[in-house]
């Protein structure tokens, strides 16, 4: 397939564009720095805090799917998914790209956005830990990263594409498993960690699982 890559030099990025030029995908890789991609890939620079759509379009043009491992650094960047984000959505229905896969977080189905101001109380999947003690403690703890995912989110959501939203809990670089769980809009039960490698792979897996298309999946080990 035609693969447009996004944040390829990120932690799930780089894991993303790795295997995907291993599985024999056509790979452009879109990052702010893309000078450090040592992949033998097309390149093309953005900065997705400050978005040129007519070079976003020109990268995306083509393509059967677009990955995004796009997230803030830190917390004064925040921002920069919800915003990266429409702009990829904007440039993808410019050329008539119809496949969104991005990446989000566990805990954003309970968080409240401008979308969803009232979301479920509780996540399906989480137990007694994560409902009272672990969910609560990262929506404090990130609360300006999830504010931006859960933007973000809304607008994947109100997109027209054909969108997955991958939601990992807390993220590891243990090599790639191929052993993870995935939930279909919910949490995987039990579900603590997933590595970067695997979160990877499972984005990259839903290429061909039409049947998560519009979903949110819940991934973890
Ligand atoms: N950490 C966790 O435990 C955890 C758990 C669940 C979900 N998540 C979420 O999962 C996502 C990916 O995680 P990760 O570990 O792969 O993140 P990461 O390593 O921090 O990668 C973020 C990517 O976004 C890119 N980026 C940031 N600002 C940009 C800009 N202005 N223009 C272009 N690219 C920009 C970065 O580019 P550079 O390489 O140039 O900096 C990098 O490629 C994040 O949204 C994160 O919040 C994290």
């Amino acid at each position: 397939m035609r693969l447009t890559i996004v944040a390829a030099t990120g932690g799930i990025g780089r894991q993303l564009l790795l295997q995907a030029v291993d599985a024999g995908h056509d790979v452009t890789a879109v990052a702010r720095s893309p000078e450090k991609i040592t992949a033998p890939v097309r390149t093309a620079y953005a900065d997705l805090a400050h978005p040129d759509l007519p070079a976003l379009t020109e990268a995306i043009k083509g393509s059967d799917a677009v990955l995004s491992g796009l997230g803030a650094r830190t917390t004064s960047e925040a921002g920069v998914a919800t915003r990266g984000t429409a702009a990829l959505i904007e440039a993808a229905r410019r050329v008539g790209v119809r496949r969104l896969i991005v990446v989000s977080a566990a805990p954003i189905g309970t968080l409240p956005s401008p979308a969803r101001p009232h979301p479920p109380r509780h996540d399906p999947g989480d137990g007694f830990f994560m409902r009272h003690l672990g969910v609560p403690f990262t929506h404090r703890m990130f609360r300006e990263h999830y504010a931006d995912l859960a933007e973000m989110e809304d607008a994947v959501r109100a997109s027209g594409l054909d969108w997955t939203i991958s939601r990992p809990p807390r993220l590891t670089d243990k090599p790639l498993s191929g052993r993870y769980r995935t939930a279909v809009d919910r949490n995987v039960r039990g579900g603590l960690t997933a590595s970067r490698a695997d979160v990877a792979h499972q984005m990259l897996a839903c290429l061909e699982q039409p049947e998560t298309i519009g979903h949110t999946i819940g991934v973890a080990k």
